[in-house]
């Protein structure tokens, strides 16, 4: 059985570092850090982790969006494991969205992200996978891709006004 991990919080150098890549699919580490890194993530009330946000810098994310008390109006999938993920924009075009992120709590801000991706991982199985994300499940994915590289969303965020508490967040939608 695997044990559910602490969230590695902003301030944690382990953030802040570029992840190593995945030599072994289908080593037991491997299948160990996969293991935890999905029971924690059902955890939580998050659409995505990182394997830096349990302290193991590795290129790995779960990308899981779902509906959930932190996104109401994200659509549902399978989480799905992407193991040294890579992605290009299919445009140039961006939009700012709400973001948080289980590393960051009680805060939410407004984050530029391409609108259009194609994305390219490793899965479970070892075969290579290309295919298109967008709209909400390409900004989660650019989030957890962010985090590989030592990126937080806060980074990206182009004004400090674009920055809220996560109750006041909240009140833009309960009305
Ligand atoms: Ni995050």
């Amino acid at each position: 059985m695997n044990n559910i991990s602490e969230i590695a919080q902003l301030g944690t150098p382990v953030l802040r570092q570029k992840a190593e890549a995945i030599t072994e699919v289908s080593s037991l580490e491997t299948q160990q850090i996969i293991n935890t890194l999905s029971v924690t993530l059902a955890s939580t009330q998050g659409v995505g982790i990182a394997a830096p946000q349990i302290s193991i810098s590795k290129q790995i994310i779960i990308v899981a969006s779902r509906p959930s008390t932190r996104y109401p109006h994200a659509p549902l999938m399978e989480p799905t494991v992407m193991i040294n993920p890579s992605f290009q924009p299919l445009s140039e075009h961006k939009e700012k969205d709400w973001e948080g992120c289980l590393s960051i709590p009680g805060i939410r801000a407004l984050v530029p992200r391409y609108t259009q991706i194609e994305i390219t991982y490793t899965d479970i199985n070892a075969q290579l996978i290309t295919m298109p994300f967008n709209g909400f499940i390409a900004r989660v994915f650019q989030h957890e891709y962010d985090h590989l590289d030592g990126t937080v969303y806060l980074d990206r965020v182009e004004d400090n006004k674009d920055i809220f508490a996560e109750s006041e967040y909240f009140k833009l939608f309960n009305n």
